[in-house]
């Protein structure tokens, strides 16, 4: 078994940058380890607009070493009453890459959100017509369906619909977690894929509640069975280019989180590709990350490869305790824990 690794550089198709001293103290982990990210929009206000998203994108590279290669990609937060012009002006200036659902109230700044999808059908449309990605949150969220269902019934209620009313529009299920979604999308036209985060690829439910209540492994969608965790490895690891790299790296400050009512959200920018590598190498499929992390996204998305590479070697990489932006804490993903492998 070989000592290192070689892949082709990858990005991360989903991630929350934050903004103020947040974005400065956790950019760098991202813009270390990717050369492109998906940058989400849901900034308190959120990122509605085309000067928004111009202006986010320039606060994102202030606050980054000035030699460090990284490019933003930018995505127009939906609202019932977004701006199918806005929309297309900004993808064809090529400010936005992507625009997001998130159903309102179903997770981290979604207030703002779409209330019913039948809203945003102009936008979709408009979308459609000009080979913009749709990034979907997909959960629902009626009370009355158990937190752990959520995503399964937004794909019987809300996106396999969707997919039937906009048979051409690219749709990313973010941050698939059930064995639904996986079926889901691969029974699904080529215009659907989905990205897979580490955390969900490495912990089951049973990691919120592991000898006492564990803030800092919840996010949302939460962690589900193992069974389901088992599925959303199989098909990450299973070469098919409907699955790709997404982090959802979701920064909350250490007392945010470690609250009555905790924050959603895994900070794991920091050791992102050690942890996917772990997960293919257990599951005997290290010659496919490269795929999963560096071509199936910018295929999807229809961008370039990038050209560089970067080498992971095998060695110990101890997971910071936490990790200080500004005056904040942040916890990582497998905070103390030894990594088994060293990006370099
Ligand atoms: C994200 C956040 O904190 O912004 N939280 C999370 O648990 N993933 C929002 C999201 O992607 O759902
Ligand atoms: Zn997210």
């Amino acid at each position: 078994m070989s000592d290192s690794l070689t892949i082709r550089r990858p990005d991360d198709w989903h991630v929350h940058l934050r903004d103020g001293e947040m974005l400065t103290g956790v950019a760098v982990y991202t813009a270390r380890q990717f050369a492109r990210a998906i940058v989400m929009p849901n900034l308190s206000p959120p990122v509605t607009n085309l000067p928004a998203a111009q202006a986010y994108r320039k606060r994102i590279m202030a606050a980054l070493p000035k030699r460090i290669d990284f490019t933003p990609l930018m995505t127009c937060y939906l609202t019932d009453g977004a701006d199918s012009a806005d929309l297309a002006r900004g993808f064809e200036e090529g400010v936005f890459t992507a625009a997001k659902l998130y159903p309102a109230h179903a997770t981290t700044n979604s207030a703002q959100g779409v209330t019913d999808v039948e809203k945003i059908f102009p936008a979709l449309r408009r979308m459609e017509q000009i080979g913009m990605v749709l990034c979907v949150h997909g959960e629902v969220t009626d009370p009355d369906i158990d937190i752990f269902d959520r995503e399964a019934v937004f794909i019987d209620r809300v996106l396999d619909p969707l997919t039937r009313e906009f048979p051409q529009l690219k749709i990313v299920l973010e941050h698939i977690t059930t064995e639904q979604a996986v079926e889901f999308v691969l029974s699904a036209p080529d215009t659907v894929a989905a990205t897979v985060t580490p955390h969900h690829l490495m912990i089951d439910r049973n990691a919120m509640f592991d000898g006492g209540i564990r803030p800092h492994a919840y996010c949302l969608p939460v962690a589900k069975r193992e069974r389901h965790k088992q599925a959303v490895r199989q098909a990450a690891v299973s070469g098919s280019p409907k699955f790709f790299l997404g982090t959802d790296s979701a920064p909350h400050a250490r007392g945010e989180k470690e609250s009555a009512c905790g924050c959603a959200g895994i900070f794991n920018a920091p050791h992102a590709l050690e942890c996917y590598a772990e997960v293919f190498e257990e599951e005997g499929a290290l010659d496919r990350l490269e795929s999963f992390a560096s071509e199936h996204g910018p295929r999807f998305y229809g961008l370039p490869l990038n050209e560089g590479t970067v080498t992971l070697r095998r060695g110990q990489t101890k997971v910071r305790k936490q990790i200080a932006a500004g005056e904040e804490r942040v916890v990582p993903f497998r905070a103390g824990e030894s990594l088994g492998w060293v990006v370099e």
